[in-house]
């Protein structure tokens, strides 16, 4: 290491090895730093040492493993090892939602700094890049400096991370923006060196103080969010208008001050980040006195998750009005396709509850099945679309994979029981599928399901904070899991 302190290459440590932390280190890898990433979970390690991505993340194999070759990225469960090598620490742990509460859970951010400081025994600067609540990063410069032997020449700076899983590898090495969080020349001028190359790419730079880096992330989230749930609130208006949320979409999208991205409506958002982070959002707001600042972020929730009920309404119909003993096709099961991130996903959340209404579910997803057969042992899986269709009596599309909106719907027409389709992405060309003699439903279009009074729970678990939802109800589509891996 102390060579190659001398010819200037960056050792940076990465603290945290799931999709945030192992694209951030392989990332870093190929950027020419020299990159020791840890985790406590050891299959993982020994897995990513290896050369085997431990998740489907397109594009980070082959780098992965082109870094190992070229001997500039290593893995370990040393955290001795970890403060020995780096002269840069990012911590990229996950912080999910509690499991009683919609705040954050800070534990394995505590755990790693805990883990961390003591052994820091010379200068070196801590990065945070996990999402955390605004003021997390003042309380752990002073736990860093309480407990590492190096005390006041350990700094922290705050550089959150805005890779989007599926693009996670293009999203790190070409970010839109770089924010740095810092107290002092030194650290911004240390985290300038380790992201060089990016920088002279011209990538902009954001200098700013803790408070405000923390928040760009999860005011980013934020509004992204708002923004689906704006369209999935027209889709409401639409189908009781008789409108299409569609061309509504394409029309607003067109606006240079709107733009067309994130306002594809559907059955809404999932995932690890955005559900948690908006919920984790407004405490925060109003632990510091500002909740009703955020107040309209439970209305992004509660839109949100209404979707879910409207796809399971809208597959009732599909089935011919009933779910009792009813065989359906879920095609998709990742809360978004180019991943096998089941984190709460929209597509698992309905096949649950089409499940615990008396549907017989078999999902198929190219790549998340084990992780959804995890969550959700109960449903059944196939290993095509073909098995998954067979016999059925609707057929459900919930992740827009490219291979689902390919499907030729002449050559499926002959396997299922009943021709009937319910698109919750939009992803398919309904008017070739009515050609082919399917009943095509899409949420928001023209000739969908009239909206019927919910008949189904529309809430997520643990909310007795949100005003429209009956307290103390459980219902299928709270958060599917939340498995350690950001
Ligand atoms: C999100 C943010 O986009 C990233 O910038 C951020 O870094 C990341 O969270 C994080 O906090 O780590 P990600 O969760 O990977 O990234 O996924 P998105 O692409 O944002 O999609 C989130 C959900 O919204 C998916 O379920 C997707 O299907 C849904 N979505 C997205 C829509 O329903 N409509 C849209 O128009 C766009």
């Amino acid at each position: 290491m102390n060579k190659q302190r001398e010819t200037g290459a960056q050792s940076i440590t990465v603290i945290g090895s799931g999709y945030l932390g192992a694209t951030h280190a392989v990332c870093m890898a190929e950027l020419g730093c020299r990159v020791l990433a840890v985790d406590v979970d050891e299959t993982k390690i020994s897995r990513l040492a290896a050369g085997d991505a431990p998740f489907f993340e397109p594009g980070l194999e082959p780098l992965l493993r082109k870094n190992l070759e070229a001997g500039r990225l290593h893995f370990t469960t040393s955290y001795d090892e970890v403060a020995e090598f780096g002269d840069v620490h990012f911590l990229c742990v996950n912080t999910p939602q509690q499991d009683n509460s919609d705040a954050a859970d800070l534990s394995y951010l505590d755990a790693a700094v805990a883990a961390l400081a003591p052994r820091l025994r010379r200068d070196c600067l801590v990065v945070g890049k996990s999402t955390v609540p605004v003021g997390t990063a003042v309380a752990l410069a002073k736990m860093l400096v309480r407990l590492a032997p190096a005390g006041a020449r350990v700094q922290l700076a705050w550089n959150p991370e805005f890779l989007r899983e599926g693009y996670g590898v293009e999203d790190t090495l070409r970010p839109d923006r770089l924010v740095f969080g810092v107290t002092s020349l030194e650290a911004e001028a240390r985290l300038r060196r380790v992201f060089a190359p990016i920088i002279e790419a011209g990538t902009p730079v954001v200098i700013t103080d803790y408070a405000t880096a923390e928040l760009v992330k999860v005011a980013a989230n934020s509004f992204l969010a708002t923004k689906i749930s704006f369209i999935n609130a027209m889709a409401e208006v639409c189908e009781a208008a008789g409108a299409d949320v569609l061309t509504l979409a394409a029309a607003l999208g067109q606006d240079p001050r709107i733009g067309p991205r994130f306002l594809q409506p559907g059955v809404g958002f999932g995932g690890g980040c955005l559900p948690k982070d908006i919920r984790a959002f407004a405490i925060r707001a109003d632990e510091l006195g500002v909740g009703p600042a955020l107040s309209f972020l439970q209305e992004i929730d509660a839109i949100n998750l209404r979707r879910r009920g409207r796809i399971v309404d809208l597959v009732r119909a599909a089935a011919g009005g009933t779910l009792e003993q009813c065989s359906i096709a879920m095609l998709g099961a990742a809360f978004k396709p180019n991943s096998d991130d089941v984190r709460d996903s929209p597509a698992l959340a309905v096949a649950a509850t089409l499940h615990q209404l008396g549907a017989a579910v078999t999902v198929y997803d190219p790549v998340a099945n084990d992780n959804a057969r995890r969550v959700h042992p109960q449903l059944k899986y196939a290993d095509s679309v073909s098995a998954a269709m067979a016999d059925v009596g609707a057929v459900v599309v919930l992740t827009e994979w490219d291979q689902f909106a390919e499907l030729d719907p002449v050559a499926l027409a002959n396997l299922v029981r009943r021709r009937a389709v319910v698109d919750g992405r939009h992803c398919l060309d309904g008017d070739r599928w009515r050609d082919a003699g399917w009943e095509y439903h899409a949420p928001g279009r023209p000739g969908s399901v009239p909206m019927a009074p919910a008949a189904v729970p529309t809430q997520r678990t643990q909310r007795p904070a949100l005003p429209p939802l009956a307290p103390g109800r459980t219902g299928a589509f709270g958060r599917s899991s939340s498995d350690g891996r950001r």
